[in-house]
């Protein structure tokens, strides 16, 4: 026979059953946390045509230039399994023109998305987000009410060490001007960068200052801020969310240097890391793209949003209570006569939303029992020939051991009626 040598690809994960519950309670704690915020949940294809994304976050991005699992298909069209959601989302709302029917679209969605990044704790091929996208406000309400969406769901799952990270990047004249600031800034210590920053220099030189080489962010201290070239009303906007988060409570770092790698950022940008997580310490970015949906053949329409990795979320979260169904009982059957009966109790219970296995290896009751006892279940129901004959079964508290007779024709509602 030959050894099972296939594995999964390096940089996913499988999800086993001992940890899809976490998934299922953070799953379900998202999607109530968005009813609660009035976001409703979109579902786009796990691939697109590939220009979408060159077009939204631009061509020298790392995730466009290096990291996109591409291909032409058999028909020669060129797709992309989706790196993000932004650009998805926004192609969604313009090729459906939810901007037509509604002058507000609040959407969340939870999704799987792909890169071709360098594996390590925190950062996978494969990953899962979160995230929300609001269309049609301009206003710095909105901007307040996703940054404030985000904190409170993190809070919410308890991940300590909070850190929200704000800055404005300003309009799109605004990030030209500062293009201009760092490339006159840098020009006399291009020698001294590294080869990636004098890459990015040619080609994205915003992206430098992302940059964690020590040497470069001490080079980098002297550069000046971008908002000496925000206009007055790129200041207004961002003077106004700074209002309303310090209205909420909510504490924030000035971030001068946080600019987000991807090109359809406008005005507000905002990271929230934690130290509960490693180098990969960012659990969400987000910001505002007000010339995203135009850019991608829309009407002119503003929109901000955020995404957060649950891989992330869940290594920082210490414990996810689990939704495992706690109302369980486990049938130990003896015997062929009562096979069938075994098999109507069990539907019986599951129509009454009890948990209910038996076994289907026609084991011993010794070994039946302790399965039982295994599978977490508060009660076992016991039936074998001599009880199937009378019409009742044997009803044990697994955790105390006791035990009674129960008549077949009552077990169900008896059941129902106990505590679990
Ligand atoms: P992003 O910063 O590229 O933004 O990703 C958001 C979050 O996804 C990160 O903070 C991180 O938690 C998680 N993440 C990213 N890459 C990986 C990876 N390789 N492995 C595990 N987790 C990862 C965006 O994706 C934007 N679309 C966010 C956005 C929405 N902006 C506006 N709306």
């Amino acid at each position: 026979m030959s050894k099972f040598s296939i594995r999964s690809i390096k940089g996913t994960q499988d999800i086993l059953p001992d940890q899809s519950s976490q998934w299922q309670s953070l799953e379900e704690a998202i999607r109530n946390f968005m009813g609660h915020y009035g976001y409703q949940e979109i579902r786009t294809p796990t691939f697109e045509q590939t220009d979408l994304f060159i077009r939204s976050m631009g061509k020298e991005t790392d995730i466009v230039s290096k990291e996109m699992y591409s291909w032409t298909d058999q028909g020669g069209e060129n797709l992309t399994l989706k790196p993000e959601l932004t650009a998805p989302v926004a192609r969604a709302y313009i090729q459906h023109n939810l901007g037509g029917k509604s002058p507000l679209n609040k959407l969340y969605y939870i999704d799987t998305l792909f890169r071709r990044e360098r594996p390590q704790k925190g950062r996978y091929r494969q990953f899962n987000q979160f995230g929300i996208e609001a269309f049609g406000s301009e206003y710095p309400e909105i901007d307040a009410e996703v940054i404030t969406l985000a904190i409170s769901i993190f809070n919410k799952m308890g991940i300590k060490e909070l850190k929200l990270k704000l800055n404005s990047i300003g309009s799109p004249q605004c990030r030209i001007d500062y293009r201009e600031t760092i490339l006159d800034f840098l020009k006399p210590h291009i020698a001294d960068l590294s080869e990636i920053s004098q890459t990015r220099f040619e080609n994205n030189p915003m992206r430098i200052l992302d940059t964690k080489v020590p040497h470069e962010i001490e080079i980098l201290k002297n550069l000046p801020n971008i908002a000496d070239c925000w206009t007055n009303e790129d200041k207004d906007h961002f003077e106004e969310v700074c209002s309303l988060l310090d209205s909420t409570g909510i504490k924030y770092e000035l971030t001068p240097r946080l600019v987000r790698g991807l090109d359809y950022y406008t005005k507000t940008t905002f990271e929230i890391t934690s130290s509960a997580l490693g180098a990969q310490d960012a659990i969400c970015g987000g910001g505002r793209y007000d010339g995203l949906v135009e850019s991608l053949g829309g009407k002119p329409t503003p929109g901000i949003g955020f995404a957060a990795g649950m891989e992330r979320i869940l290594l920082a979260m210490n414990n996810v209570e689990s939704t495992s169904n706690s109302k369980q009982v486990y049938i130990v059957g003896l015997g062929n006569a009562v096979r069938p009966t075994v098999l109507k109790l069990a539907e019986e219970l599951r129509q009454s939303s009890i948990t209910t296995e038996f076994d289907v290896l026609r084991r011993s009751i010794k070994a039946q029992l302790r399965e039982a006892n295994k599978s977490g279940a508060k009660y076992a129901i016991l039936i074998g020939d001599q009880e199937l004959e009378a019409r009742q079964a044997e009803l044990k508290d697994l955790s105390t051991g006791d035990q009674k007779k129960i008549e077949l024709n009552n077990l169900v509602e008896h059941i129902i009626s106990l505590p679990f």
